[in-house]
């Protein structure tokens, strides 16, 4: 789906990130299941994540996140129009995570509901909330990519739990004044044909978890992790190149790209087809692991504050996860 440019511009004000204290390391997950620091460090680039504790919910770390982002933009939570949280791992079916978001932060004024779109929803909520103030409904949005995915990860099956970690990511958007930057373009996608490949199976009304089933690993991730290695390399290599595109630059023109952080061979492969050097991608997956909807969110945050761009560049933001989904943004800082 894409869009034309819109009349009112809307920057990127602020970001802020949180991740959990606990460590995970490689060598501790050795101990765990028939693995090695050497094969997920060669297959991954992963080293460590993050484990939220038992009381640390998708909410907390969002708020966390939020706080920050909220800060560095200048605002109070009371300014707050609007609440998109992107998440697979609310804190509960319903109210969405961003209602205890909303009352974490005491922002009263704000609209607040989540969206799901896995990996792809910190992106998904930068168009929407992007549209929904050049529109003229909010003056600004707090969109946050939030994930405690520990607890739909399987420890026992070595071809997942290796991947992910917990952890939240925090962006202030409002319509931008002159001189600042602007979301040039977005870019959004999905095949539903190919909602086998990575998905959840139980916990929701199609196979609900039950006493008879509770032992089966039902409620937790499973990939075909082969099959969408080559789909996620395609799709965010063609998201990017749309944005790129539409934003009139070339490739030379681009100071950051931050991919979705699942996997260093799929960033590796992404910069290749780009023809962005390694240098102005941004990895943070040795830390963290795949996030999913804060992997993006965290890593813009990270870059900003440690000044892998400066306001006026450009930087381009690509993503891929369940659906399958897959998104794109080119920003002028
Ligand atoms: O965030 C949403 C998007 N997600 C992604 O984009 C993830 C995409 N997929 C991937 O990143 C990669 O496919 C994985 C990292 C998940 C797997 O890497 P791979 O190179 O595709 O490995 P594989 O699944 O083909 O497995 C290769 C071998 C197998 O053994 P055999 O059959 O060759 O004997 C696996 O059993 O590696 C084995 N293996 C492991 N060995 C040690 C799988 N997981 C592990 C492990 N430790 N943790």
């Amino acid at each position: 789906m894409s869009e034309s440019s819109s009349v009112v511009e809307v920057c990127v004000a602020g970001t802020g990130s949180y991740v959990p204290e606990r460590i995970l390391t490689n060598g501790e997950l050795a101990k765990m299941v028939d693995t090695s620091d050497e094969w997920i460090v060669t297959r991954t680039g992963i080293r460590e994540r993050r484990i939220a504790a038992d009381d640390e919910f998708t909410s907390h770390m969002s708020t966390k996140a939020a706080l920050r982002a909220l800060e560095q933009a200048g605002m109070t939570a009371g300014e707050i129009e609007l609440i998109v949280v992107a998440t697979i791992t609310p804190d509960t079916p319903t109210p969405a995570t961003a209602c205890h978001v909303q009352h974490q932060l005491g922002a009263s004024n704000a609209v607040a509901f989540d969206i799901s779109a896995a990996c792809s929803g910190f992106l998904y909520a930068m168009k929407i909330c992007k549209r929904l103030i050049s529109d003229g409904a909010f003056n600004n949005a707090l969109i946050i990519g939030a994930e405690k995915l520990s607890t739909v990860t399987n420890w026992e099956d070595r071809s997942t739990c290796v991947l992910f970690g917990d952890g939240a990511g925090a962006a202030v958007l409002r319509k931008a004044g002159p001189g600042e930057g602007s979301i040039v373009a977005t870019e959004m996608g999905t095949d539903g044909n190919l909602t086998h490949l990575l998905e959840i199976p139980g916990g929701g009304s199609a196979c609900p978890i039950t006493a008879q089933n509770a032992g089966q690993h039902l409620h937790t991730l499973n990939m075909q992790g082969k099959e969408v290695f080559k789909i996620a390399v395609n799709r965010m290599k063609e998201a990017a190149e749309k944005v790129i595109e539409r934003a009139g630059w070339r490739a030379e023109d681009i100071a950051c790209v931050i991919p979705h952080q699942a996997n260093l061979r799929i960033i590796d492969a992404i910069a290749d087809r780009l023809a962005v050097p390694n240098e102005r991608v941004f990895v943070n997956l040795d830390k963290y692991g795949n996030t999913s909807a804060a992997a993006v969110a965290i890593a813009l945050d990270e870059a900003n504050r440690t000044g892998a761009f400066k306001r006026g560049d450009h930087i381009v933001l690509v993503v891929f996860g369940a659906g399958l989904t897959w998104a794109a943004a080119a920003i002028r800082w």
